[in-house]
Protein backbone atom coordinates (compact mmCIF):
# COMPACT_ATOMS: atom_id res chain seq x y z
CA UNK A 1 0.00 0.00 0.00
CA UNK A 2 2.75 2.02 1.15
CA UNK A 3 4.55 1.58 -2.20
CA UNK A 4 1.93 2.35 -4.54
CA UNK A 5 1.47 5.64 -2.73
CA UNK A 6 4.62 6.70 -3.10
CA UNK A 7 4.60 5.46 -6.98
CA UNK A 8 1.52 7.47 -7.34
CA UNK A 9 2.77 10.44 -5.84
CA UNK A 10 6.09 10.40 -7.83
CA UNK A 11 3.40 10.17 -10.84
CA UNK A 12 1.74 13.62 -9.87
CA UNK A 13 4.59 14.89 -9.34
CA UNK A 14 6.07 14.79 -12.29
CA UNK A 15 3.01 15.37 -14.25
CA UNK A 16 3.33 18.77 -12.29
CA UNK A 17 6.82 19.68 -13.04
CA UNK A 18 6.20 18.62 -17.03
CA UNK A 19 2.42 20.63 -16.86
CA UNK A 20 4.85 23.54 -15.18
CA UNK A 21 7.54 23.52 -17.88
CA UNK A 22 4.77 23.51 -20.61
CA UNK A 23 3.34 26.59 -19.38
CA UNK A 24 6.43 28.22 -18.89
CA UNK A 25 7.74 27.54 -22.36
CA UNK A 26 4.79 28.34 -24.21
CA UNK A 27 5.02 31.58 -22.36
CA UNK A 28 8.48 32.13 -22.79
CA UNK A 29 7.54 31.52 -26.64
CA UNK A 30 4.82 33.75 -27.12
CA UNK A 31 6.92 36.60 -24.86
CA UNK A 32 10.08 35.78 -27.96
CA UNK A 33 7.04 36.10 -30.65
CA UNK A 34 6.16 39.69 -29.88
CA UNK A 35 6.98 41.67 -33.09
CA UNK A 36 9.24 44.16 -33.32
CA UNK A 37 7.39 47.15 -35.27
CA UNK A 38 9.49 49.48 -37.40
CA UNK A 39 9.27 53.14 -38.29
CA UNK A 40 7.80 54.17 -41.38
CA UNK A 41 10.86 53.69 -43.81
CA UNK A 42 12.55 57.27 -45.00
CA UNK A 43 12.20 57.81 -48.45
CA UNK A 44 13.02 61.04 -49.64
CA UNK A 45 16.88 62.00 -49.23
CA UNK A 46 20.36 59.76 -49.78
CA UNK A 47 23.11 60.43 -52.83
CA UNK A 48 21.58 60.72 -56.24
CA UNK A 49 21.62 57.66 -58.06
CA UNK A 50 24.29 58.03 -60.47
CA UNK A 51 26.84 58.89 -58.14
CA UNK A 52 25.66 56.04 -55.81
CA UNK A 53 26.68 53.51 -59.13
CA UNK A 54 29.37 55.67 -59.23
CA UNK A 55 30.69 54.93 -55.28
CA UNK A 56 29.33 50.80 -55.25
CA UNK A 57 31.46 48.17 -53.55
CA UNK A 58 32.10 45.28 -51.32
CA UNK A 59 33.40 45.83 -48.25
CA UNK A 60 34.36 43.65 -45.31
CA UNK A 61 35.60 46.08 -42.56
CA UNK A 62 32.75 46.72 -40.33
CA UNK A 63 32.88 48.93 -37.21
CA UNK A 64 31.14 47.99 -34.08
CA UNK A 65 27.93 50.44 -34.18
CA UNK A 66 25.00 48.92 -34.21
CA UNK A 67 22.49 50.32 -36.95
CA UNK A 68 19.31 52.37 -35.32
CA UNK A 69 15.74 51.12 -35.69
CA UNK A 70 15.56 54.19 -38.61
CA UNK A 71 17.92 52.39 -40.39
CA UNK A 72 16.86 48.85 -40.19
CA UNK A 73 13.89 50.12 -41.33
CA UNK A 74 15.23 51.44 -44.31
CA UNK A 75 17.21 48.98 -44.88
CA UNK A 76 14.82 46.17 -45.26
CA UNK A 77 12.24 48.99 -47.24
CA UNK A 78 14.72 49.33 -49.78
CA UNK A 79 15.56 45.72 -49.71
CA UNK A 80 12.69 43.94 -50.48
CA UNK A 81 9.57 46.63 -48.98
CA UNK A 82 6.19 46.65 -50.03
CA UNK A 83 6.45 50.11 -52.11
CA UNK A 84 2.68 49.71 -54.12
CA UNK A 85 0.39 49.13 -50.66
CA UNK A 86 -2.63 48.38 -53.58
CA UNK A 87 -0.78 45.73 -55.13
CA UNK A 88 1.45 44.18 -52.41
CA UNK A 89 4.13 44.64 -54.89
CA UNK A 90 7.84 45.25 -53.93
CA UNK A 91 10.64 47.25 -54.21
CA UNK A 92 12.55 44.37 -56.41
CA UNK A 93 10.65 42.59 -58.93
CA UNK A 94 10.35 38.64 -58.59
CA UNK A 95 9.46 35.82 -61.09
CA UNK A 96 6.12 35.77 -62.19
CA UNK A 97 5.27 38.06 -58.86
CA UNK A 98 5.96 35.23 -56.78
CA UNK A 99 7.80 36.62 -54.05
CA UNK A 100 9.16 33.77 -53.25
CA UNK A 101 12.46 35.29 -50.96
CA UNK A 102 12.10 35.72 -47.47
CA UNK A 103 14.85 38.44 -45.70
CA UNK A 104 16.08 37.60 -42.18
CA UNK A 105 17.90 39.87 -39.92
CA UNK A 106 20.84 38.07 -37.66
CA UNK A 107 22.20 40.70 -35.21
CA UNK A 108 23.65 40.49 -31.65
CA UNK A 109 20.33 40.17 -30.08
CA UNK A 110 18.33 37.74 -31.81
CA UNK A 111 17.55 36.22 -35.08
CA UNK A 112 14.26 37.98 -37.05
CA UNK A 113 12.29 37.73 -40.76
CA UNK A 114 11.49 40.57 -41.93
CA UNK A 115 7.28 40.80 -42.37
CA UNK A 116 6.98 43.03 -45.63
CA UNK A 117 3.32 43.64 -45.57
CA UNK A 118 3.38 45.04 -41.36
CA UNK A 119 6.87 46.35 -42.36
CA UNK A 120 7.91 44.65 -38.71
CA UNK A 121 10.20 42.28 -37.65
CA UNK A 122 9.03 38.79 -36.67
CA UNK A 123 11.45 37.15 -33.72
CA UNK A 124 12.16 34.01 -34.94
CA UNK A 125 14.98 32.94 -32.84
CA UNK A 126 16.64 34.51 -29.20
CA UNK A 127 20.35 33.69 -30.02
CA UNK A 128 23.43 35.82 -31.79
CA UNK A 129 23.64 33.21 -34.94
CA UNK A 130 25.38 35.88 -36.56
CA UNK A 131 28.55 33.38 -36.90
CA UNK A 132 26.91 30.86 -38.90
CA UNK A 133 25.94 32.86 -41.91
CA UNK A 134 29.29 32.22 -42.87
CA UNK A 135 32.63 31.04 -43.31
CA UNK A 136 34.78 34.12 -43.11
CA UNK A 137 35.71 35.69 -39.94
CA UNK A 138 33.90 39.54 -40.10
CA UNK A 139 30.71 38.12 -40.06
CA UNK A 140 30.71 37.37 -36.30
CA UNK A 141 30.94 40.76 -35.36
CA UNK A 142 29.53 42.58 -38.45
CA UNK A 143 26.38 44.30 -36.92
CA UNK A 144 23.52 42.49 -39.18
CA UNK A 145 24.07 39.45 -41.40
CA UNK A 146 20.80 39.46 -44.07
CA UNK A 147 20.30 35.90 -44.67
CA UNK A 148 18.00 35.20 -47.92
CA UNK A 149 15.43 32.27 -48.05
CA UNK A 150 13.68 30.74 -51.00
CA UNK A 151 10.27 29.25 -49.72
CA UNK A 152 9.76 26.52 -52.38
CA UNK A 153 6.26 26.18 -51.00
CA UNK A 154 5.27 29.55 -52.72
CA UNK A 155 6.56 27.96 -56.40
CA UNK A 156 4.79 25.40 -58.09
CA UNK A 157 4.89 24.23 -61.90
CA UNK A 158 8.45 24.68 -62.04
CA UNK A 159 11.64 22.71 -62.58
CA UNK A 160 14.24 22.26 -59.83
CA UNK A 161 16.93 23.80 -62.19
CA UNK A 162 14.11 26.82 -62.73
CA UNK A 163 13.03 27.23 -59.40
CA UNK A 164 16.61 27.85 -58.35
CA UNK A 165 17.38 30.23 -61.18
CA UNK A 166 14.49 31.98 -60.59
CA UNK A 167 15.41 32.41 -56.19
CA UNK A 168 19.08 33.33 -57.00
CA UNK A 169 18.11 35.98 -60.02
CA UNK A 170 15.28 37.30 -56.88
CA UNK A 171 17.66 36.89 -54.09
CA UNK A 172 20.20 39.44 -56.67
CA UNK A 173 17.70 42.32 -56.70
CA UNK A 174 17.18 42.28 -53.66
CA UNK A 175 21.17 42.40 -52.66
CA UNK A 176 21.31 44.51 -55.12
CA UNK A 177 19.09 47.03 -53.43
CA UNK A 178 20.69 47.17 -50.31
CA UNK A 179 23.94 47.70 -52.30
CA UNK A 180 22.30 50.86 -53.31
CA UNK A 181 20.98 51.93 -49.86
CA UNK A 182 23.99 51.30 -48.19
CA UNK A 183 25.91 53.22 -50.40
CA UNK A 184 23.13 56.11 -50.35
CA UNK A 185 23.28 56.13 -46.57
CA UNK A 186 27.41 55.46 -46.11
CA UNK A 187 26.97 52.09 -44.74
CA UNK A 188 29.32 49.08 -45.65
CA UNK A 189 28.04 45.54 -47.28
CA UNK A 190 28.92 42.38 -48.77
CA UNK A 191 26.96 39.76 -50.48
CA UNK A 192 28.06 36.10 -49.58
CA UNK A 193 27.92 32.71 -51.10
CA UNK A 194 30.77 31.36 -48.66
CA UNK A 195 28.55 30.08 -46.13
CA UNK A 196 27.51 26.44 -45.12
CA UNK A 197 24.08 26.71 -46.22
CA UNK A 198 22.92 22.96 -44.82
CA UNK A 199 24.29 23.82 -40.98
CA UNK A 200 22.76 27.54 -41.11
CA UNK A 201 19.42 26.13 -42.94
CA UNK A 202 19.71 23.53 -39.97
CA UNK A 203 20.54 26.28 -37.42
CA UNK A 204 17.71 28.60 -38.51
CA UNK A 205 15.04 25.40 -38.11
CA UNK A 206 14.00 25.92 -41.51
CA UNK A 207 11.49 23.07 -42.99
CA UNK A 208 12.61 20.88 -46.26
CA UNK A 209 10.77 23.38 -48.47
CA UNK A 210 13.24 26.49 -47.39
CA UNK A 211 16.62 27.25 -48.60
CA UNK A 212 19.48 29.41 -48.11
CA UNK A 213 20.47 32.02 -50.74
CA UNK A 214 22.85 33.69 -50.22
CA UNK A 215 23.70 36.03 -46.82
CA UNK A 216 24.79 39.56 -46.68
CA UNK A 217 26.79 41.71 -44.31
CA UNK A 218 25.99 45.53 -43.25
CA UNK A 219 27.76 47.61 -40.72
CA UNK A 220 29.05 50.89 -40.70
CA UNK A 221 32.99 50.90 -42.21
CA UNK A 222 35.32 50.69 -39.85
CA UNK A 223 37.60 53.94 -39.15
C1 LIG B 1 26.69 35.70 -55.89
C2 LIG B 1 27.83 36.36 -55.17
C3 LIG B 1 28.48 35.71 -54.13
C4 LIG B 1 29.51 36.34 -53.44
N1 LIG B 1 30.08 35.70 -52.39
C5 LIG B 1 31.00 36.34 -51.64
C6 LIG B 1 31.51 35.74 -50.45
O1 LIG B 1 31.14 34.64 -50.06
N2 LIG B 1 32.42 36.43 -49.73
C7 LIG B 1 32.85 37.68 -50.10
O2 LIG B 1 33.66 38.24 -49.37
N3 LIG B 1 32.39 38.27 -51.21
C8 LIG B 1 31.46 37.65 -51.98
N4 LIG B 1 30.92 38.26 -53.08
C9 LIG B 1 31.35 39.62 -53.43
C10 LIG B 1 32.30 39.62 -54.64
O3 LIG B 1 33.55 39.10 -54.24
C11 LIG B 1 32.43 41.05 -55.15
O4 LIG B 1 31.19 41.50 -55.61
C12 LIG B 1 33.44 41.11 -56.29
O5 LIG B 1 34.75 40.87 -55.82
C13 LIG B 1 33.44 42.45 -56.99
O6 LIG B 1 33.68 43.49 -56.04
P1 LIG B 1 32.65 44.71 -55.89
O7 LIG B 1 31.35 44.18 -55.36
O8 LIG B 1 33.31 45.65 -54.92
O9 LIG B 1 32.46 45.31 -57.26
C14 LIG B 1 29.93 37.64 -53.83
C15 LIG B 1 29.28 38.29 -54.88
C16 LIG B 1 28.24 37.67 -55.54
C17 LIG B 1 27.54 38.42 -56.66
Amino acid sequence: MKKTNTVTTCFVFTVLIFAGLMIFSTWAIAEEATPVKLPPPQTDGGKPLMQVLNDRASSREFSAEKLSMQVVSDLLWAAWGINRPETGKRTAPSARNRQEIDVYVASEDALYRYDAEAHQLIPVMNEDIRADTGKQEFVKTAPVNLIYVADFSKVSGESTEDKYFYAGADTGFISENVYLYCTSAGLATVVRGYVDKPALEKKMGLGPEKKVTLCQSVGYPKE
